[in-house]
């Protein structure tokens, strides 16, 4: 499949700038990221599944839609992974969350992994992976391995800001994950940081270093 959806709409764009600005603080940076992933959320649950039900309106009885189908989970990368919880679950209340935690080793750039808590029935969920940053590609594809493991079978992820090496390492690995971005930046530097970028997105949304 090897699909990348770019939700480039033009609300999402100036959020983003605002959030790329190094001067935007964290209160700031926190609720942009919320209303960008309930923007982008929008796009990812398009194919969302639905069922016709019978309903009474003040007026008459009518057949009207609701969803159906495979419910939904979130997976945070922690810890950035967070500043997109909310955005979807203010659109998928009932969703369950599950929890990755994932960090980057400075030195080797390799994801380390710490922590890891699933709902049930997670092979029966369309389950949605979020982190702003998907720079050299390896705490992705590392959080996609763990889902599989524990039984997942439909997998999206979703990034705000993903560098080309980023969406190449998961596509080489998972080419069955469906990727949804705001922005494809231009490249990662030296220290795999995504250039334009916007920083160290945890320490950004939490007011760490
Ligand atoms: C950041 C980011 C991603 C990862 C992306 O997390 O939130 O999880 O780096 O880099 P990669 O694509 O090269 O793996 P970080 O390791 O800084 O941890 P944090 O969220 O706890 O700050
Ligand atoms: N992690 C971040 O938070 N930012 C980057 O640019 C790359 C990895």
């Amino acid at each position: 499949m090897k699909k990348v959806i770019v939700t480039d709409h033009p609300l999402i764009q100036h959020k983003l700038t605002l959030m790329r600005d190094k001067n935007t603080g964290s209160k700031d940076f926190r609720e942009l990221l919320t209303e960008i992933t309930m923007l982008m959320g929008y796009e990812i649950t398009r194919n969302i599944q639905l069922e016709e039900v019978e309903i009474e309106t003040p007026v008459t009885n009518t057949k009207s839609k609701i969803i159906s189908g495979k419910k939904l989970g979130i997976v945070p990368i922690l810890r950035a992974g967070l500043g997109m919880v909310d955005g979807l679950l203010n659109l998928v209340p009932a969703a369950k969350v599950g929890h990755v935690g994932l960090y980057r080793d400075p030195e080797t750039l390799k994801p380390v992994e710490y922590y890891s808590k699933f709902p049930q029935d997670i092979e029966e969920r369309e389950m949605i992976i979020v982190d702003p940053m998907l720079a050299t590609g390896g705490s992705a594809v590392a959080a996609i391995d763990v889902l599989k493991q524990k039984g997942a079978v439909s997998i999206k992820l979703v990034n705000l800001v993903a560098a080309p090496e980023g969406i190449e390492e998961v596509h080489k690995y998972h080419p069955d994950v469906e990727i949804y971005v705001a922005a494809i930046d231009e490249r990662l530097n030296d220290h795999g940081y995504i250039v334009p970028g916007l920083g160290d997105a945890g320490d950004r949304l939490f007011g760490t270093k």
